[in-house]
């Protein structure tokens, strides 16, 4: 066989899938099992081995994702497998290799096919469930700090929900650019932000934007705000002379009955406003999937940013946050974990 081409049907096995049949409480989730299909051409098929649960699929099985997905489908925004074949045109060398992709849906199934250039390898090293508490929380993190606010040593940055997934990724990365972090989280996690390395400030203070300028009274330098809503005017206004803002969701909203795409227009229109204000201050939305209109770019940028992330997490300077390790088979109880207002980091899935 040619090793450039190599095609691997050596497996006779079955996917385990989880699928959010509509609208539905966490225990509505379905596992359900149907045969592997070999990989296409360009593609490869990974066996999962650590997928997780997001704040999307939060949105999602509440059918309030800004880019909702028709019912039935697969949820995962991410996951960690190792290849177990390669479609035409792919080489054969992948076979075995630990990899990591981004997927928005479909990650949560035991076996996921993948085109081959939406692969980042993962280090060897690494543990998969480590790995993957850093794939969607990683790129989304690095690139808001560096590539949108482009984070300086000595700078202060205020980051909202320095408890979630992608929370305390940005509260680690802000720490390894040099600056300080204020962070705001439930009261029951300051110790955990704490031990991220940043000054937590809990977010149901009724003085909240007080006690913020006061750990910032010249303002921040970036302001992270995932909250959205009315909130989000308190980030502007927390901002330096020259601060930019970054806004990244709507998560205040996630149980408002109504259209999932009217608070993310709104929040917008009011970015753009701000935005062009001539005061020196930035305010911009920043999506993951932005740019992915010109692939190879949006590829290159994507799979050099995920491996700084996984470099800093092989090298211990990142500390990954597992919230929990939960079985495939056990979706929903993983979801509504996710949901409970009790965790730190990220909970992950596992076949
Ligand atoms: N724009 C993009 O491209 C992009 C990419 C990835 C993620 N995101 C967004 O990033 C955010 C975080 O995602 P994640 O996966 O890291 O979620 P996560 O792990 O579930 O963390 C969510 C965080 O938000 C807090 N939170 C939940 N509901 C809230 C509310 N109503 N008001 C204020 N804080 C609230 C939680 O605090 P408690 O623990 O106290 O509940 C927690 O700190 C989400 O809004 C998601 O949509 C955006």
């Amino acid at each position: 066989m040619n090793n450039s081409t190599a095609h691997t049907h050596a497996f006779t096995t079955t996917v385990t899938e989880a699928v959010l049949p509509g609208v539905v409480d966490p225990d509505g989730i379905q596992v359900r099992t149907r045969p592997v299909r070999p990989a296409d051409a360009g593609q490869v098929v990974l066996a999962m081995e650590a997928t997780g649960v997001s704040f999307a699929e939060q949105q999602m099985r509440r059918g309030k994702y800004y880019d909702q997905p028709p019912f039935p489908f697969v949820p995962g925004y991410d996951l960690v497998g190792r290849v177990i074949d390669v479609g035409e045109g792919v080489p054969g060398e992948l076979l075995g290799r630990r990899f990591a992709a981004l997927t928005k849906i479909g990650g949560w199934a035991s076996h996921v096919t993948v085109d081959v250039g939406d692969l980042t390898e993962v280090p060897e090293s690494v543990d998969p469930a480590e790995a993957e508490t850093f794939v969607v929380n990683g790129i989304t993190a690095w690139q808001m700090l560096h590539r949108l606010a482009k984070v300086q040593p000595g700078q202060v940055v205020l980051v909202h929900g320095a408890n979630g997934g992608v929370g305390s990724t940005l509260v680690q990365l802000a720490r390894i650019a040099g600056a300080r972090v204020v962070g705001t989280a439930s009261a029951k996690h300051h110790d955990a932000v704490r031990a991220l390395g940043a000054v937590p400030v809990d977010y149901r203070a009724p003085d909240l934007e007080d006690q913020l300028r006061g750990h910032a009274p010249q303002g921040y330098d970036a302001v992270f705000d995932h909250v959205g809503g009315e909130g989000i005017v308190a980030s502007y206004r927390l901002l330096a002379a020259k601060g930019t803002l970054v806004s990244y969701g709507t998560a205040s909203t996630r149980d408002v009955q109504g259209s999932s795409k009217a608070p993310v227009l709104k929040l917008f229109a009011r970015l753009m406003l701000w935005n062009a204000l001539p005061n020196g201050k930035g305010a911009h939305f920043y999506n993951i999937w932005a740019g992915r209109r010109r692939l190879d770019t949006f590829r290159a940028r994507l799979h050099a940013d995920l491996a700084q992330v996984f470099a800093l997490l092989a090298d211990g300077a990142l500390v990954p946050q597992v919230a929990a390790r939960v079985p495939l088979t056990e979706v929903g109880e993983a979801v509504r974990l996710a949901e409970s207002g009790t965790v730190v980091g990220k909970v992950v899935l596992a076949p």
